[in-house]
């Protein structure tokens, strides 16, 4: 990131990412939760600020060392997320939704161990909060909502579909299918979406290439159809 230029588009721009997974707690000692290895997300966090702007990370846990100059902001429950996230949202200008949010959660978090038994244990869950689906929903004219889809197949149709139900200005695809493209790797193959029916596709990249990628995308976007 040597060379890495401000950019007048993004210098003092605030730039809400959210990413990681999200931990929904069984018991004090047990969650659910996926591979999200939050590579991604950083190396948005990283690319926004080398380009100037303003980054607040509401992350969920990872093992990545937060990148210098972004306030960062831990979580650990989706619910937890949605609360920082509707905290954050109305003063940030550019908002990326990279984090893998829970769908579910336990119905009942046990405040007691649960005892090993011999018979089955059954738990119950039900719907987190889409936290992308309600700032689609609250998002004004000068703002930009950016989110992800994770598909394992028919990668276009069902991120397009998320980009106009969940009102957003781009969706970056990642068919997680795909040699170079997992949840965890350094890597990643992306396809971004705009509602005015742009498409690009993009080639293998390291995380922070694709960051780059994503982060012109959303200039040219902005620069092209101005709110
Ligand atoms: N998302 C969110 N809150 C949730 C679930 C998802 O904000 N409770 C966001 C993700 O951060 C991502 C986008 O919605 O930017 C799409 O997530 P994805 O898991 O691909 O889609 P879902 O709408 O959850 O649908 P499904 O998992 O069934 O494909
Ligand atoms: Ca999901």
């Amino acid at each position: 990131a040597r060379f890495a230029q401000k950019e007048p588009f993004w210098s003092g721009k605030k730039v809400l990412i959210t990413v990681g997974p999200t931990r929904e707690p069984i018991d004090p000692v047990r969650y659910f939760s996926n591979y999200s290895s939050g590579k991604m997300g950083f190396a948005l966090a990283e690319a926004a600020v080398e380009k100037g702007a303003e980054v607040v990370l509401v992350t969920g846990p990872t093992h990545l060392e937060p990148p210098a100059g972004v306030t960062i902001k831990q979580v650990n429950s989706a619910e937890e997320m949605f609360q920082q996230v509707t905290e954050q949202f109305q003063s940030a200008e550019v908002t990326i939704k990279a984090a893998a949010v829970a769908d579910y959660h336990p119905t009942i978090t046990y405040s007691q161990k649960h005892k090993k038994k011999q018979d089955q244990w059954m738990v119950e869950l039900e719907p987190t909060k889409d936290i992308l689906m309600k700032l689609g929903s609250t998002k004004t004219a000068d703002q930009l909502l950016i989110g992800f889809a994770a598909e394992s197949e028919r990668v276009a149709e069902y991120a397009k579909g998320k980009l106009k139900k969940k009102n957003l200005d781009l969706i970056v695809a990642n068919d997680i299918s795909a040699e170079g493209a997992g949840f965890d790797g350094d890597t990643n193959i992306i396809s971004i979406f705009d509602r005015k029916g742009g498409e690009q596709s993009f080639p293998l990249a390291s995380k922070k290439q694709a960051a780059n990628h994503i982060l012109e995308t959303i200039k040219s976007f902005a620069l092209e159809h101005p709110a």
